[in-house]
């Protein structure tokens, strides 16, 4: 019912950027992969198919989406990774991006003391030490069976190769290139000798197609060090930026502790900081669950009152206390405690809008999707969830000249000056300032849900600040709103983040009448918007069968077999 009134509100609207295809949903009982990008998804089912598991099949989707996916799918930013293992154990990796050794709290103010923003997204300096490569690697050698060659090969074919452009990536590519133009091996890569890539061109990489190939030959070292490095070295020199071979060289990804948390029976297992999701997440879900969601029913005022008001005190907690947890001591066991989120939640008014400037202050957030999420499952139940970025689309714009890559801006994902609000209008402060070597904080939350040891779901999203209550709506909506994957992926969501205090409506996503009953309970703006809240590439296990859905809000695909 849902699906069809979302497919109306689709037809009928200009918001879309892209037609739903068969390809959203699949279903299989060998193993799913859903993605931003079809042609890295059946990259990882054919992984899959030769005898590889979730983990060996991921680090595939990873190294291809580098290759289809240039706005976001990288060797050149960072991410973080939940396993489920066959033995039920779960892991987290962090291989979130470093700041460089050189980095200082002060390095993006101008001589007023203000926030220079181009200098922390659009310059080499916006650039924190690479991730990917050592946490994919990594993840293979602990937790995949085949080789490296193996599951690199698939996308060094695609970068040598080529393949043809679709209207989504030939039409981005159009958008970013006059952004490039002070960088020729950016235009050299998203230009056609300087005119628009065209629809059904070739698009072929081969600086791309050659790093790859040094990665596959010598692991993290063909990136870490000798050429890749020195590549990269020389253009931060060229551009003022700070990476050294140094900080390259001694870039390592982190095991962490998963956050773990439950929910009405079901264990919650996400990305413990310097991602502020997986605490997030638990903490609003730990609100709720003394409500009885379901009977409100998916789209009521007072659903959506219950949800904006955890949002509120969720994200105000994460401006005060969330940031790298080697430097800073974040109070993680408060956060997702069960106790705490009833006192925290004590002041809330089933009839009333609490006021953000009750808790602080802030700002707007501007819209990015440019992060991306994937999910595999496999026959065992080996589960991955991986969400990658280079923070905004494209990152910094700088394509590493020879080595064929973009760099990431996700150093303004940092607070360069105490509460003053990064590109997504979040807030930080002390414990998210600028320091060498330290990572900064996130809202990327790859989370699978677990019930009995078993799998259920794998979600995450991009979105930058949005990301959390994407993560948390899609987990309500299959277990409160016991929806199919597909609808609860597609259905519309909400947004609040504390500061601005606003609540962002996806069309279609208050039943009727919600608006204003929700205005007269004192929610002072509700800001509809474009149908664009994430990309929540899910998959779930229902009945001994894996449903995998790409969000329709996008391009992306499912694979299964
Ligand atoms: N760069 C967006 C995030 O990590 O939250």
């Amino acid at each position: 019912m849902l699906r069809r009134t979302f497919l109306v509100y689709v037809l009928l609207t200009s918001f879309l950027v892209a037609p739903f295809s068969a390809a959203n949903t699949v279903s299989g009982s060998n193993g799913v992969v859903s993605s931003r990008s079809q042609i890295a998804s059946d990259v990882g089912v054919e992984i899959l198919k030769q005898g590889g598991n979730a983990v060996d099949a991921a680090v595939a989707v990873g190294f291809a989406l580098a290759v289809t996916y240039p706005s976001a799918g990288n060797i050149g930013g960072g991410g973080f990774m939940v396993i489920r293992l066959d033995d039920g154990t779960v892991v987290t990796q962090d291989h979130r991006e470093k700041a460089p050794g050189s980095a200082f709290p002060d390095m993006f103010l101008d001589d007023a003391g203000n926030v220079d923003r181009r200098k922390s997204l659009y310059s080499a300096q916006a650039a924190g030490v690479p991730g990917s490569v050592a946490g994919l690697l990594d993840a293979l050698e602990k937790y995949g069976t085949m080789t490296r060659q193996q599951v690199i090969a698939p996308a060094i074919k695609l970068a040598e190769e080529g393949f043809p452009l679709n209207e989504d990536l030939a039409g981005d590519f159009e958008r970013v290139m006059n952004s490039m133009r002070d960088y020729p091996a950016s235009m050299a890569v998203f230009s056609n000798n300087g005119q628009a890539w065209q629809v059904g061109d070739i698009w072929v990489q081969k600086d791309l197609a050659e790093t790859l190939k040094r990665i596959s030959a010598e692991g993290r070292d063909g990136f870490y060090k000798g050429k890749t490095a020195e590549l990269l070295a020389n253009e931060m020199i060229r551009l003022e930026g700070m990476i050294t071979l140094e900080d390259l060289a001694n870039y390592q990804p982190v095991w962490r502790d998963p956050i773990k948390g439950s929910y009405r029976g079901y264990d919650i297992w996400s990305m413990p900081p310097p991602s502020s999701g997986g605490a997030l997440v638990v903490q609003m879900l730990n609100m709720l669950e003394a409500y009885d969601v379901k009977s409100m029913g998916w789209g009521s005022a007072e659903v959506i009152h219950l949800m904006v008001e955890a949002q509120r005190r969720a994200y105000a907690d994460r401006a005060e206390h969330m940031g790298d947890p080697d430097f800073y001591p974040v109070p993680l066991a408060m956060l997702t405690d069960k106790e705490y989120a009833k006192t925290r939640f004590l002041d809330f008014n089933p009839e009333q809008a609490s006021r953000s400037e009750d808790i602080g202050a802030g700002s707007w957030p501007l819209e990015s999707l440019e992060t991306t999420h994937f999910s595999v499952m496999d026959k065992n139940g080996v589960s991955v969830a991986v969400t990658t970025t280079l923070n905004l689309g494209y990152g910094n714009r700088i394509v590493v000249p020879g080595a064929g890559f973009l760099l990431n801006n996700e150093m303004d994902d940092f607070s360069a000056k105490p509460n003053e609000p990064n590109a997504y209008g979040l807030l930080g402060d002390e414990a998210n300032k600028i320091e060498p070597g330290k990572r900064m904080l996130s809202s990327m939350t790859p989370t699978i849900v677990t019930r009995d040891g078993q799998p259920v779901l794998v979600t995450g999203s991009p979105g930058g600040s949005t990301i959390i209550n994407t993560v948390f709506q899609v987990i309500l909506n299959v277990l409160d709103h016991e929806m199919s994957i597909e609808d609860a992926v597609a259905s519309p969501r909400i947004h609040h983040q504390w500061q601005p205090d606003m609540v962002r409506i996806e069309p279609g996503a208050l039943l009727e009448g919600a608006e204003e009953k929700l205005t007269s309970m004192g929610h002072r703006e509700l800001a509809p918007m474009g149908y664009g809240l994430g990309d929540a590439n899910s998959i779930l296990l229902r009945d001994g069968v894996m449903h995998g859905s790409s969000d329709p809000r996008s391009v992306g695909g499912a694979s299964a077999f």
